[in-house]
């Protein structure tokens, strides 16, 4: 889950995409989930210190230095999740935020952007971790999100 991303010749993500747009695309994710009424009751009213969270892990997850880690140790980012109440809407809410951003950061291009949302949306299913209140209408059984 968290191993670097080498997915091609030119480098790792990171390389290819680079810290400045890597930062500016996480502070467009954030603008984006401040005023999602799915996402904001329960992320914090001030979304700096998660902000810098994400660009650190997101730094390293994509193959640049493990900067999480030396911060904060290793991500265990499902158990990190399990306060939270991340139903099958909110991860699909989380991806949306996501292509929003990728599509609000013209420095990334269509190639990265794309290898980039398909990683995200794995780790986005396995952060779900509550039913829907209505039981998950709409998301079919074996979609890309499950429960467990
Ligand atoms: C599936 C939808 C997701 C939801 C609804 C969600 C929600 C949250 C919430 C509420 C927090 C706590 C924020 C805080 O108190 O500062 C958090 C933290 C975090 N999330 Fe997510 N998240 C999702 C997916 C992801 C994904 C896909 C990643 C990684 C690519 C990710 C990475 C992180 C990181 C690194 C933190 C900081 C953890 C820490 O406290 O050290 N999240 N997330």
């Amino acid at each position: 889950m968290t191993a670097p991303l080498q997915l091609t010749d030119g480098g790792t993500l990171y390389e290819r995409i680079g810290p400045e747009a890597l930062s500016a695309l996480v502070t467009r994710f954030y603008e984006r989930v401040a005023v999602d009424p799915d996402l904001s009751p329960i992320f914090p009213a001030d979304l700096t210190a998660t902000a810098e969270k994400q660009l650190a892990f997101l730094t390293g997850f994509l193959g640049g230095p493990p900067l999480y880690h030396r911060t904060y140790g290793p991500p265990r980012l499902r158990a990190r999740h399990l306060p939270h109440a991340i139903t099958p809407t909110r991860g699909w809410a989380w991806l949306a935020c996501m292509d929003a951003a990728l599509h609000d950061t013209p420095q990334i291009g269509a190639a990265e952007a794309r290898e980039l949302y398909a990683a995200l949306s794995r780790v986005a299913a396995h952060m779900v971790n509550t039913p829907d209140d209505d039981g998950g209408a709409g998301v079919e059984p074996g979609q890309l999100f499950s429960i467990d």
